[in-house]
C-alpha cells in the first residue's frame, strides 16, 4: 500500500476516536513521529525505508481501543497493547488486509514484540532489524513524549524528591540495562528506568538522532536539589554517554 492511502488509513481508524483527549492525541502524534525515526534510521543502514514507515505508522493502533476500553496505557492494568494491536491489524479488522502486502509477516512480528523487554534470539536476521528498526525508533520519541507537557510537570515534581534510587535500580544501570517494572517505586526510579532505554538504542543513527533532538539529554540534565539523588543521574548520564561513545566510534570505524 502506498503511503497516501496507508495515512489515509490510519486517519479514518483514529477519527472514531476523540482527538480532544489528550492522550489520544499524543499516539496520534507519536505515531506520525516514530514512523519519520523508522524511515531515517532504515536508510542510515541500507534498509527498506517504505517498510519501516509503514511499521511506524501502525505500530500502535491497539492504543487507541485500549484507551477507549481500559481508560489507561499502562499494559499490566490492562492488555497488552502491541499484541492487541497486532490483532486488530493482522485478523479482527479487515480494513487492514493487505497494508504491509510481502512485509506481512516481518510486521506482524516486529509490532508484537514492539514493547516486549527482549527480542527472542530465534528472530531470523532480517526480522530482527525491523524489530529493532521499530523499537529504536518508539524508544527515541518516548524521550520526547516524557519530556513535553503534560510529564514535564512529573519532572518538576522529581527536581523536589529526596528519595534516592535502590541499589537494585543502580545496579541495572551499571549493567546498562532496562529497569524490570517489579524494581520501580516511585518517579525518580521511574525516570531511571526510562532513561536506561538509551542504553538499548541499537543503531548510531538512532544516537545522533537522540542525541540531535536533546530530549534524553534534558532528562538526565534534570536540575534536582537533592545531592543523592543528583548523583545517581549523574552517574547514569555519565554511562549512557560512554556507551553512546563506543557505539559511534564502532561505526566510524566500520566506514573508515
Ligand atoms: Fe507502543
Amino acid at each position: 500500500m502506498d503511503r497516501i492511502k496507508a495515512r489515509q488509513l490510519f486517519d479514518e481508524y483514529v477519527a472514531a476516536y476523540d482527538a480532544g483527549i489528550i492522550e489520544i492525541k499524543l499516539k496520534i502524534d507519536h505515531t506520525y513521529r516514530v514512523a519519520a525515526i523508522a524511515e531515517r534510521i532504515a536508510e542510515s543502514i541500507g534498509a527498506d525505508k517504505d517498510a519501516a514507515w509503514m511499521m511506524g505508522m501502525f505500530h500502535d493502533i491497539g492504543r487507541f481501543e485500549q484507551y477507549t476500553v481500559y481508560g489507561t496505557f499502562r499494559d499490566a492494568k490492562s492488555v497488552d497493547h502491541a499484541e492487541y494491536g497486532a490483532d486488530i491489524l493482522f485478523g479482527k479488522d479487515e480494513r487492514f488486509k493487505g497494508v504491509f502486502e510481502e512485509w506481512d509477516a516481518i510486521a506482524e512480528t516486529a509490532i508484537r514484540l514492539h514493547n516486549k523487554l527482549d527480542l527472542p534470539n530465534t528472530l531470523d536476521d532480517k526480522t530482527m532489524t525491523y524489530c529493532n528498526i521499530l523499537r529504536d525508533a518508539d524508544k527515541i520519541d518516548i524521550f520526547r513524549v516524557i519530556t513535553e507537557p503534560p510529564y514535564d510537570e512529573r519532572s518538576r515534581l522529581i527536581m523536589t524528591m529526596d528519595t534516592p534510587a535502590s541499589e537494585e535500580v543502580i545496579g541495572c544501570v551499571m549493567e546498562h540495562r532496562c529497569v524490570p517494572r517489579p524494581l520501580i517505586h516511585n518517579k525518580f526510579e521511574a525516570l531511571i528506568g526510562q532513561c536506561c532505554m538509551g542504553f538499548e538504542l541499537v543503531y548510531p543513527e538512532s544516537i545522533v538522532i537522540t542525541e540531535e533532538q536533546g530530549y534524553l539529554g534534558k532528562l538526565l540534565d534534570l536540575d534536582i536539589r537533592d545531592k543523592l539523588l543528583r548523583s545517581q543521574l549523574e552517574e547514569l548520564k555519565k554511562e549512557i554517554y560512554s556507551v553512546w561513545n563506543i557505539r559511534k566510534e564502532n561505526r566510524d570505524d566500520k566506514k573508515k
